[in-house]
Formats: C-alpha cells, structure tokens, sequence
C-alpha cells in the first residue's frame, strides 16, 4: 500500500525471502507468509491497513502455520498496539527494520510467538550484495536514494515515521543500477521523501551530480525521480535538464497550497512567487517540460479566498496533472492541533472544484499534442488489451513527458519475432482522451541484445 517507496521495499522483500525458499502466490488461500506492507500518510490509508487485517483472520483459522506480518508506516506508527487491535497479527516491522525481517520471519517459523521490532536507526542498512528488485519482464524500476525527511511540514507524518533524512552512499546506488541494467531495466525513477537534497547533510555528491553519473550508464535510457521539495530545487538541478539527455522532462514538484498564508502555516519555506519563478526557469531550460503536483484542500484555516488563490496557481503554473487530497489529521503533527478546521462537505467541494479544473487542463494538453510524434518506451501490452482480427495488439508506454500512449502492433516483430516491451517506439498521436493518448507507430527501435546475450523479455 502507499508510495512509491513502499513499492520499492516491497519488492525487496520478495528478493530478501526468495532464498529462504519463499516465492510469490497468486492466491491468499496458498500463503504461508503474508506481509502487508502499509502507509499512514492520510486517515484513509491507515484505515485500508486496519480493514485488510480484519478479513485476514478467516485465513489464519483455515491454515495455523500462516505467518502475518505488517510492516511501514502504519507499524512503525502503531507499533505494539497493532498486537493488540489485531489477534491475527505476529510480527510487526517498523520502517528502519527491514534488513532483520528474514530473521524475524524465521523465529516465527520455528517458535509459537509475537514479535515488534519497530527500532529506528541513524543509517542506512546496505546488504553486502545489492538486491535485484527487477522481476522478469520489467522495463522499469525504483531505486530509493535517501530515506526519511527533516521538513517537518505541519500536516505530515513522514519524517515522525521514517525518521530523519539519511542518503545512500552514490557508489552503492551506482552499482545497483547497474545491476538493474544488467537485468534488461532501461528506465530508473531515483525515489526519496525529498530527493533534492540528497548528500547535502552526509556532504555526498549533489543530486544534480547522482543524476549526471546515471545519465553515464550504457543501457538506461531513462531517468526520472521523485519527490522534490520546492525549496530544495537548485539552479545545478533545473540545469541538469539540459544537460543530461535521458533525464525526462517531467517533474513533480508539490506545490501544496498556492496561498502564501497557508504555505506558512503548512511550514513549507517558499513563497508563491519563489515557486512560480522556480517554474518559469524550468520552462525556460527545458520547454516541453511536464509539471505535476500535489494539493491539499481544506487545510485548517484555509479560506475561501485562500482556495481561489490555489485555483488561480493551477491556471498560471498549467499543471500537467494533479494529486489533490482532501486535509486529514495525523497523530503528532501540529496541524492537528490547529484550530478553524474546514469542515468536510467544503473540503469535498473545494477538490471537486479543483479536479474539474484540473481535468480541463489536462485534456487540453492531450489534444495539443495530436499530429505530433512522441517518444515511447514500451511498457508491455495494455491491460485492456484485446487483439483484433487482424493480429494486432494494444501495447502501452509513456512518454518522456510521462503521458500514458497506447497504440497497435502485432505482437511479433516482422525480422526477428521480439516483442516489442522495453523498446523505444516513435508513435505519431492522433487521439486524445482525458488519462492516456492513441497514436500510430511511425518508427521502431531495432532489436537490443542486453550485454547478458539474452534476447528481450516476453510482454
Ligand atoms: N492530509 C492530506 N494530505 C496529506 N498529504 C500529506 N499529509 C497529508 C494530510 N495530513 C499529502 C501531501 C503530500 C502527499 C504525499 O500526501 O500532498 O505531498
Ligand atoms: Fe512530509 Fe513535507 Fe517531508 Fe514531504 S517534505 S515528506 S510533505 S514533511
């Protein structure tokens, strides 16, 4: 559940289980071990953590060897009272206990006993070996660069959860990319709470610096990252989008309110006007950048004049696409404590108002882009997809821009029977619909080898 990071520590987990003999199931039925993996970053996330465990105990009475195990936010949060809430629940692994889970796991294999390891630490744990996050036919991967965050942004539990912002040493992350690259990954989305101020409390190298070294590696073809602070975005980093050819031209940059009073109050550090100028420099190094953000509505004491002016910076800044979330209370944070909390039917209101805008925008955008031709890297086949009579298949793949673009094509290459997944595609847009675009392909990649000799992975 949750972020991007959690999707990045989930697949760890797999990796780190597999040599104790543990492999994936499709079924719940099946399961010997099941960990849940949980975010408490809005009330609701929380809530789906709590409401997953409940129907698990159903499980456990059909099978008593089943091991459950709730690891992230919501454990490191909640920690032993998790015990207590949940009977169903065995192990409960904070954030910073992940490199002790397979210990964990293995006592509870051989011992009828409840575990909590919710103990945070002031480093980073690097295995000896990096791990291989990549599954079999993955075009793209996480890589978390930095862990934790110093902002202390009222309304946010993260840095109370994760704990302080700690980096990764740049060799480490090299070389797991490289290793990435060697399992036929062509596109790595660096990921951190903040990830423009990686190395500067270690004094490591500049993320601007990190970017430059991924751009050296041969066989990724793309780099992205996220999230950005506002106020950590250097001139060295809008820079690096000109610089660094396979750095796409996107960046989502959370914006949070567009009202100086509520960005102080959400102890943000910047200014309405700083974002702007920050914005007009990105688009003045790098034009066709796309800007996503993140808002949220109805924070205590936003009024309604305050909104207009969040209404009036999605116009200005022309937004790619949105993240808005309705204010909801965290334990600890000092918002919680604020008074003139807006009530819920105007929170859901103001996010109606916000989305229908911001759906306008967005489909605006879609529809500039019809007749030009774009640049894809091929995800696979789209889920949706469905050959036609004539043996063509839907395949899907994002632009530099990050634009979902579908498009047909028959499954085998002409020359060489490879499928098309993971290969940079040329595709001219001739429709646009408010999430995704349809387009004709125009140009194919020829055939990659990876530098294993292993011919491309099947869709
Ligand atoms: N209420 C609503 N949204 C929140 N976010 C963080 N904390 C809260 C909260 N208490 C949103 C922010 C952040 C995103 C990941 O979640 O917009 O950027
Ligand atoms: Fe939360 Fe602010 Fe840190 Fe983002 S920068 S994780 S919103 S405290």
């Amino acid at each position: 559940m949750g972020c991007q990071m959690n999707v990045y520590d989930s697949y760890r987990i797999a990796a780190m289980l597999k040599p104790m003999g543990y492999s994936e199931t499709s079924s719940w039925e099946n399961a010997d071990l099941i960990i849940l993996n949980t975010c408490t970053i809005r009330q609701k996330a929380e809530q789906k953590a709590f409401s997953f465990l409940g129907r698990l105990g159903k499980l456990k009475k059909k099978n008593s060897n089943l091991i459950v195990a709730v690891g992230g936010c919501v454990a490191q949060q909640e920690k032993e009272q998790i015990l207590d809430r949940m009977p169903v629940v065995d192990l409960v692994f904070g954030t910073h206990a992940l490199s002790r889970l397979c210990e964990h796991v293995y006592h509870l294999e051989t011992c009828d006993d409840r575990i909590v390891d919710v103990t945070m630490s002031e480093s980073v744990h690097e295995p000896d070996i990096p791990v291989d996050v990549s599954k079999p036919g993955d075009v793209k991967a996480f890589v978390t660069i930095m862990q934790g965050c110093d902002n202390f942004c009222t309304y946010c539990v993260v840095p109370y959860v994760r704990g302080r912002e700690i980096s990764r040493q740049p060799d480490k992350i090299i070389e797991e990319i490289k290793m990435l690259a060697n399992s036929n990954i062509r596109e790595i989305t660096l990921l951190g709470q903040n990830v423009n101020s990686y190395g500067i409390k270690q004094k490591l190298c500049s993320f601007a610096e990190l970017i430059h070294r991924v751009n050296d590696i041969e066989d990724i073809v793309r780099i992205r990252f996220t999230t950005s602070h506002p106020k950590d975005l250097s001139d060295e980093l809008i820079d690096a989008f000109g610089q660094c050819h396979k750095l796409c031209h996107h960046i989502h940059l959370p914006v949070q309110a567009g009202s100086d009073r509520v960005l102080k109050r959400m102890n943000r550090k910047y200014s309405r006007d700083e974002y702007i100028r920050k914005v007009n420099r990105l688009k003045a190094v790098c034009p066709d950048i796309a800007i996503t953000s993140d808002i949220i509505v109805g924070f205590p004491g936003e009024t309604k004049q305050d909104f207009i002016q969040t209404l009036d910076l999605i116009e200005k800044v022309g937004y790619d696409s949105l993240y808005a979330f309705k204010y909801s209370d965290r334990p600890n944070v000092p918002a919680t404590r604020f008074s003139n909390k807006v009530s819920e039917p105007e929170k859901s209101e103001r996010l109606k108002q916000l989305l229908t805008l911001q759906e306008k925008l967005t489909l605006k955008k879609h529809k500039d882009m019809v007749g030009t031709t774009e640049q894809i890297l091929v995800e696979g086949l789209s889920k949706k997809q469905a050959s036609d009579s004539h043996k063509q298949y839907h395949w899907t793949g994002r632009t530099s821009t990050n634009k979902a673009v579908n498009f047909s094509f028959p499954i085998h290459h002409k020359d060489n029977g490879a499928p098309l997944t993971g290969r940079l595609v040329n595709v001219k847009i001739i429709k646009a619909f408010s999430h995704s675009l349809w387009g004709k392909p125009v140009d194919i990649e020829s055939e990659r080898m990876s530098s294993k000799g292993d011919n491309y992975h099947a869709a």
